[in-house]
């Protein structure tokens, strides 16, 4: 998978490109990720990329110019143009499905934002799926961007080393339940013991057991997800 970032901070997404799980795919070449400072596309001497909104109001705007010639100029380079997606709180919010469906891609170009957000003829012009990571204000896109990227990558196959746990995820494939709890060594820890059954092999009971943890957990930390009324993607 090929991913172009850009940003007016590409340092921010350098450090966790270098740390994560995604550190190892890029080396094994099977994740490719670029980064893209669109303030090297302005032309002004001062490197201008924001500037008083018009109507006036607090707070800045990010230009038009530098940000959809810098994307303009990339995606015109890519074997595949992919898609294109603003990380913006005012995008359909990112869900596992939706995760899912960008694993698929061969190529991502994710715009990250700053400021009170780009001017609006970016979205009219370049049209990106807008996504948000859920209902809160970050200061910018680019620890979004991470969020996208870091569940997107483990979905592509080689990334994870077993395949299996993003296949059981929870979430993963219309799965909308929970985790069951997890152990491991020691048996006993200040009085805390590993529930019985999972030590004794018996591995019809093992699942049986972890179906209704599943379905209880669920039930009562996140009933929303068993709600049929809720506000699964359609
Ligand atoms: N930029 C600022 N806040 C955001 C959010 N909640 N999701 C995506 N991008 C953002």
């Amino acid at each position: 998978m090929r991913l172009d970032l850009f940003t007016l901070f590409p340092e921010i997404l350098s450090g966790y490109l270098g740390q994560s799980i995604l550190a190892k795919a890029i080396e094994r070449k099977i994740v490719e990720v670029q980064l893209h400072d669109f303030r090297l596309w302005t032309k002004d001497k001062h490197r201008t990329v924001d500037d008083r909104p018009f109507g006036g109001g607090p707070g800045m705007v990010i230009k038009v110019e530098p940000v959809v010639e810098c994307v303009e100029a990339v995606r015109a380079g890519l074997p595949s143009s992919g898609r294109l997606i603003l990380l913006t709180p005012q995008g359909r919010r990112l869900t596992q499905p939706i995760v899912e469906e960008l694993a698929s891609e061969s190529s991502l170009q994710l715009l990250c934002g700053r400021y009170e957000g780009f001017d609006q003829r970016v979205t009219e012009i370049l049209q990106p799926d807008e996504i948000s990571i859920g209902d809160y204000i970050l200061g910018g896109g680019e620890v979004a961007a991470m969020v996208l990227i870091d569940a997107v990558a483990r979905l592509v196959p080689g990334v994870l080393g077993d395949e299996r746990s993003s296949v059981e995820d929870s979430f993963s494939q219309g799965n909308r339940l929970l985790e069951f709890a997890q152990y491991t060594r020691p048996r006993e820890y200040r009085g805390h013991t590993v529930p019985e059954v999972l030590l004794n092999g018996n591995h019809d009971a093992i699942l049986k057991w972890r179906q209704e943890q599943t379905l209880q957990r669920t039930r009562e930390r996140r009933a929303d997800l068993l709600d049929p009324g809720d506000d699964r993607p359609i």
